[in-house]
């Protein structure tokens, strides 16, 4: 089984395909974590992220083995992140990881922009996770000083506004609900609420299929 679950930033999105991973036994890919690792590799390399020519070089060298690199959440990376995804042959190299994993036994659950559009269009579940940008900003400001990071919640929330913008209008495979994607809106829900509601939407579809 595969499961794509797109959404904007702080949505819930990772959260749920983490629970929804570990209860139905599926690997899980952060893919948000590629676009990160990339856009470090450029930063760290001395150049900015719109550095087309860099940006491409880092994606065809990326070793997964670096996702887990916490340095990969700080403020910079994030942005400069949104900044590399822009880069179309970027998301094409990153492309195949995806796709593999995705089909590799037992199946998968990606979380990301473009999954049920670009990289799994042919997913058994699609789950569209979105929440109002004022409680997308609170859930990220606790987040932050969870990890003991300053963060102010306007500036937060213009931060999360800009990076939905790009990642929106970009051309290469845009942040947009697949029209068969489930639209599960966890403004009101709390974690377990969340969680719940993305099984339910899953178990309907499942039900749904045995029943053809
Ligand atoms: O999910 P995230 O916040 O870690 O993602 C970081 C950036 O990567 C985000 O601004 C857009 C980009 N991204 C993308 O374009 N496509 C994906 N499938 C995942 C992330």
């Amino acid at each position: 089984m595969i499961i794509a679950i797109d959404g904007p930033a702080a949505s819930g999105k990772g959260t749920i395909a983490r629970q929804i991973a570990a209860v139905y036994g599926l690997q899980h890919l952060d893919t948000g974590l590629l676009y990160r690792a990339v856009a470090k590799a450029v930063l760290d390399a001395g150049y900015p992220p719109d550095d087309v020519e860099h940006a491409i070089a880092a994606a065809i060298t990326l070793d997964p083995a670096k996702f887990q690199d916490i340095a990969l959440k700080s403020q910079a990376i994030t942005e400069a992140a949104s900044v590399v995804a822009a880069i179309p042959q970027v998301r094409e190299a990153l492309m195949n990881y995806q796709r593999e994993f995705a089909t590799r036994p037992p199946g998968a659950v990606l979380d990301g922009r473009d999954i049920g559009t670009v990289i799994a269009p042919g997913a058994d579940v699609k789950l569209f996770v979105v929440a109002s940008p004022e409680v997308r900003a609170k859930r990220r400001v606790l987040e932050l000083r969870a990890r003991g990071e300053a963060a102010d919640e306007q500036e937060v929330l213009a931060d999360l506004l800009r990076r939905d913008e790009r990642d929106s209008r970009r051309t290469a495979a845009p942040l947009m609900q697949a029209p068969d994607a489930h639209l599960l809106d966890t403004t009101h829900l709390g974690i377990d609420a969340a969680f719940r509601a993305a099984v339910d939407i899953i178990e309907a579809v499942r039900a749904g299929r045995k029943r053809r």
